[in-house]
């Protein structure tokens, strides 16, 4: 593919004959579902959230809905696209449209950026796409695009090298047309960073910018961007207390605002085996094999221990028969580990 004209009237035109234009969330300039589906697409994949995004649509068709329901139904709602975070701002956000903008988004990507879960660059795409607005994004895929198209090699991790990248993308934004152009440059830019200047071996010979691309011309595109400081990981071990009656029903507590699965309902969790069995106060129970689940910056360690029980553990929490699972905020590993466990007989 060759091009002709700006950087920013090749991503346009390319855009129009061969970016994405028939995702659900598009052909609508309702900011709800705007908002909606690119608060879902910061950390989770298209083919995911098309499904998430047309049961939130069902459930709650505008913002006013949304503010309405309770947090815990909106976890539940969100229960397996993880990053709860979002839930718990994507419902706070509903709330403040309603309370402080009568349930009407702002057309501003100054004010969108008030709102909770609302950054720079999600502010961006929603005023770009729904008001046609003259505002840059910069999410990572946009990064990697930008930084490769200039030769942009200074340290990312370090805050003034971002800045200036922002002000970069600032400089490259439409100038004329902008009623179509705008909202077609943000979903060209995010376009092209999903399916053509992919991370490995993008196809450059596909690229409406190839020709005036520093990393392509020197032949190094993996090479961008730059980024040094890597997320430093951390392990941490939790104990499952699985407590179960014989009716099948299950001992869950909502967890704590703070921390791991902040506002999800979960089995109580002990840091070490020892913890878990002193509350318990038996040994006749079966240890499940334990297994890893990865979060973002944490491996955990999960040691289920499945108990069957007459009494309730003790602290808080209530039985939950397999019935109520469903409409429960639960984390994925805990819903699979309750699904997988036999309801009745030995535990
Ligand atoms: N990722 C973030 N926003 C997106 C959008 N509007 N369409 C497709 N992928 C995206």
């Amino acid at each position: 593919m060759t091009g002709s004209g700006s950087f920013a009237a090749r991503i346009v035109r390319w855009q129009r004959s061969h970016g994405r234009n028939d995702l659900p969330w598009q052909g609508t300039r309702d900011p709800y579902r705007v908002w909606l589906s690119e608060v879902m697409l910061q950390q989770t994949q298209v083919a995911t959230v098309r499904e998430y995004y047309a049961r939130f649509l069902r459930r709650y068709p505008d913002v006013s809905a949304l503010a309405t329901a309770s947090e815990d139904e909106v976890f539940a709602l969100w229960s397996g696209l993880g990053y709860y975070s979002r839930a718990r701002n994507l419902h706070r956000c509903a709330r403040e449209v309603v309370a402080r903008f009568g349930g009407t988004f702002p057309g501003d990507a100054a004010a969108l950026e008030t709102l909770p879960g609302i950054g720079r660059s999600t502010a961006a795409a929603i005023a770009s796409l729904c008001f046609a607005a003259r505002e840059a994004i910069l999410d990572g895929n946009v990064k990697r695009v930008l930084t490769r198209v200039l030769g942009f090699d200074a340290d990312l991790a370090v805050a003034a090298n971002e800045r200036a990248l922002w002000a970069r993308a600032v400089e490259l934004l439409p100038k004329r047309d902008l009623g179509e152009a705008m909202p077609r440059y943000t979903q060209g830019l995010m376009d092209l960073g999903a399916t053509v200047c992919v991370p490995r071996k993008p196809a450059c010979l596909l690229c409406p910018v190839q020709s005036m691309c520093v990393a392509q011309r020197e032949a190094r595109p993996e090479a961008f961007p730059v980024k040094t400081r890597k997320l430093k990981r951390t392990a941490q071990s939790l104990w499952l207390l699985h407590a179960r009656r014989g009716d099948g029903a299950v001992w869950l507590q909502k967890r704590a605002s703070e921390g791991v699965w902040a506002g999800l309902y979960c089995m109580p969790v002990f840091d070490d085996r020892g913890s878990l069995f002193e509350a318990l106060g038996t040994t006749d129970v079966q240890e499940g094999p334990p297994f890893v689940h990865v979060l973002t910056h944490k491996d955990l360690h999960l040691h289920p221990v499945h108990a069957l029980v007459r009494k309730a553990p003790g602290g808080e929490g209530a039985w939950f028969g397999a019935e109520a699972w469903p409409e429960l905020g639960l984390p994925a590993p805990i819903r699979k580990l309750l699904l997988s466990t036999p309801l009745r007989g030995d535990a």
